[in-house]
C-alpha cells in the first residue's frame, strides 16, 4: 500500500474509533483511567484482519504517549494500561497481554507474550489480610530498540536494545543491550556482535547499561 493510500485508511480508521475514545474520555474522568482502559482495549482487540490492525492503531494513537506510524498490533492482543507507548514499526504478535509497557522502535513480539510489570505487583508477607490487599510494586517496562521477543515469553523486567529473548524464556531480572538471553529463568547465552554493533573503545562487548545487574554470558 503506497504512502497516500495507508493515510487515508489510517485517517478513515481514526474518525472510526473516535466514539470509542470519546466514551473512554469519558469513562477515565468517572473511573479512573487504567479502570476504564482495559475495556477498550479488550473489544478492539477481537477485531480481525487488518482491518482491526488500523483501528487498534488509530485507538492506541489517541491513548497511548506515543503510538507511531507502521506498528502493527494483531488480534487477540490487550494492552491492560493506558501508559504506554509503541514506535515505529513495532510488531506485536497475537493474544498477547501487555501491561504498563514502552515498546521502543522496531521491536517484535511473538505471539502469547506477557509483558508483566515486574513480579511483585501484590505483597506477600502477611497472612492475616489475603494477597489481593496487600500493595505491591509497579514498574514500568521497556523493551529496548530492535529487541526480538520470542513467543509465549514472559516478561517481568527491562530488556534492553537488539536483544533476542527465546522462545517460552521468563525475564525476572533486566537483560543487557545486545543479549541473547533462553531460558527459565532467562540467562545471557551470548552478545549480537553484527554489523551495525556499537564497539566502545576497542572492547569487543556491546554491553549495556544493565550489564552490572546480569551474569553476564556463560
Ligand atoms: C533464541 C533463538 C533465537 C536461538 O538463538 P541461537 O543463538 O541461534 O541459539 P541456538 O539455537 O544455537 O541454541 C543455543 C543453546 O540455547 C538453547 N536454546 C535455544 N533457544 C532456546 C529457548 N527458546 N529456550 C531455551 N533454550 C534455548 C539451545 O538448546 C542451545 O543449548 P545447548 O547449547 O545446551 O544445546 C531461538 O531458539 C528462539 O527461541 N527464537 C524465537 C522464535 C520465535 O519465538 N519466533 C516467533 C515468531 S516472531
Amino acid at each position: 500500500m503506497n504512502v497516500l493510500l495507508k493515510g487515508t485508511v489510517d485517517g478513515i480508521a481514526t474518525l472510526l474509533v473516535l466514539p470509542a475514545f470519546l466514551l473512554y474520555s469519558v469513562g477515565k474522568r468517572v473511573f479512573r483511567p487504567e479502570k476504564a482502559f482495559p475495556g477498550w482495549s479488550q473489544l478492539l482487540g477481537l477485531i480481525p484482519g487488518m482491518s482491526g490492525v488500523y483501528l487498534r492503531r488509530a485507538f492506541y494513537r489517541l491513548v497511548f504517549a506515543r503510538c507511531q506510524a507502521g506498528s502493527w498490533i494483531s488480534f487477540g492482543t490487550v494492552f491492560s494500561h493506558p501508559k504506554c507507548s509503541v514506535g515505529r514499526n513495532v510488531y506485536v504478535g497475537v493474544y498477547c497481554c501487555l501491561g504498563e509497557v514502552s515498546l521502543e522502535d522496531d521491536v517484535l513480539i511473538g505471539s502469547h507474550v506477557s509483558i508483566m510489570n515486574g513480579g511483585s505487583q501484590h505483597g506477600i508477607e502477611r497472612l492475616d489480610i489475603p494477597i489481593r490487599e496487600q500493595p505491591g510494586s509497579w514498574p514500568h517496562i521497556t523493551i529496548g530498540r530492535d529487541s526480538w521477543i520470542g513467543d509465549r515469553a514472559v516478561v517481568l523486567a527491562d530488556v534492553g536494545k537488539h536483544c533476542v529473548i527465546g522462545a517460552g524464556s521468563l525475564v525476572n531480572k533486566a537483560i543487557p543491550d545486545y543479549a541473547i538471553a533462553v531460558g527459565v529463568p532467562a540467562r545471557v547465552l551470548r552478545f549480537r556482535t553484527g554489523p551495525g554493533a556499537v564497539v566502545q573503545s576497542g572492547a569487543p562487548p556491546v554491553l549495556g547499561s544493565c550489564q552490572a545487574t546480569t551474569t553476564g554470558p556463560h
